[in-house]
């Protein structure tokens, strides 16, 4: 027995006999006939997911957009209408606006911390599906997955939540009401930045739709892809806890600096405390406004930084800055930035596992440039 899952990379499978491949396809045995239907390697990363979300099943697909996009056609048809965060990721805000012109599949945009908001339109609208993050990008706004769940249940709605920010060692979404709890597993899962994926954690009912369509949608993960998102998974929540110290404490020190408009992280110093974390860790992910920095004034802080990589990804070893008006929010006008708050002095930060010390003067350095 090896103690590591191997990675299986064969296309098909052979039996001892014609039969046994029959009940293999009939789903009367357990087996693989075709890497399209299923692989092993991807089997064992999915068997992982279910349990750290405290779900019956877990599904793997490609990337965390093949995922949403598995998740919210499996439960719209045409004519359906998706009520969603208005600061959802970008790709999935931009994903929702062409459903409308190509699959006629209509969303309204809410605040949905704005609860009796978003009751109202529920109604109106009887939407098929709500869709949130937990923690959103890159206001680090956490939703109340409970009530948005509720509000679900009661217009026949089903919850989609986004966890990719979170991660699964904060909180498990499905144990609070969400019906499917999507991830881009390229991100905290993974882990180390060298991996592509995405996967939606859920109970059997919805799974064995996911399954049927994934083998004719095809946005499969590969072995290796599966196998690095799994390994990932054993270190995980140190990684996250270490991250997390490191955000609140960055969050705290930026909190009292002068340089610093306003912090976005979810802790007592900021005062932005929800209630719907099971441990202490509130994620490695923080936004903040430079004080007075115009864009000229961001690119030199990024640009002074010897530690934090400018990079476009989140939930890495290393600390990453990300500068949303020039990448995750680009396609959005200004105008439209500033109506949900994405201002052009934000910055986001994604903790590393670095040490906080060396994490904080680099910024400080930066910030010096950058106000100078
Ligand atoms: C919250 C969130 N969801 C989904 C995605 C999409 O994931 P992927 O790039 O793996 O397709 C991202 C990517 O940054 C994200 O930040």
């Amino acid at each position: 027995m090896p103690t590591a899952a191997p990675i299986h990379v064969a296309t098909a499978y052979s039996y001892e006999s014609t039969e046994e491949l029959d009940a293999v396809f009939a789903d009367n045995s357990v087996g693989y006939v075709y890497s399209r239907y299923g692989n092993p390697t991807v089997r064992a990363f999915e068997h992982a997911i279910a349990a750290v979300e405290k779900t019956e099943e877990a599904i793997a697909y490609g990337s965390g957009m093949a995922a949403i996009h598995a998740a919210i056609v499996s439960v719209t048809a045409s004519g359906a209408h998706v009520l969603a965060s208005q600061d959802l990721y970008g790709a999935t805000h931009a994903l929702l606006r062409s459903m409308a012109t190509r699959n006629g599949i209509e969303t309204t945009f809410v605040d949905i911390l704005d609860l009796d908001m978003v009751r109202r339109r529920a109604v109106e609208t009887k939407p098929a599906v709500i869709i949130a993050e937990t923690i959103s990008n890159p206001l680090i706004r956490v939703t109340d997955i409970p009530a948005i769940a509720a509000i679900a249940d009661e217009v026949g709605a089903v919850s989609i939540i986004d966890n990719t920010f979170a991660s699964p060692v904060i909180v498990q979404p499905a144990t609070l009401g969400a019906d499917l709890v999507v991830h881009s597993t390229t991100k905290f899962i993974g882990g180390h930045g060298d991996t592509t994926g995405g996967v939606i954690a859920t109970s059997g009912k919805h799974a064995s739709t996911l399954r049927e369509q994934a083998k004719l949608l095809g946005a499969l993960a590969s072995p290796f892809d599966a196998w690095l998102a799994l390994r990932g998974l054993k270190t995980m929540h140190l990684r996250v806890r270490q991250q997390s110290e490191n955000a609140r404490a960055i969050a705290e020190w930026m909190h009292a600096d002068p340089r610093i408009d306003r912090v976005n992280y979810p802790c007592p110093a900021t005062g932005q405390v929800p209630d719907i974390f099971v441990s202490e860790e509130r994620g490695g992910l923080l936004s903040f406004e430079i004080r007075a920095a115009s864009r000229d004034g961001v690119f030199r802080f990024q640009d002074s930084l010897t530690l934090c990589v400018p990079a476009t990804t989140l939930g890495d070893v290393y600390s990453l800055v990300l500068y949303p008006a020039m990448s995750s929010h680009r396609a959005l006008s200004r105008d439209e930035r500033h109506a949900i708050g994405i201002k052009d002095n934000l910055v986001r930060l994604s903790a590393g596992i670095e040490d906080y010390e060396d994490i904080r003067n680099d910024i400080d350095r930066a910030l010096a440039v950058a106000t100078a």
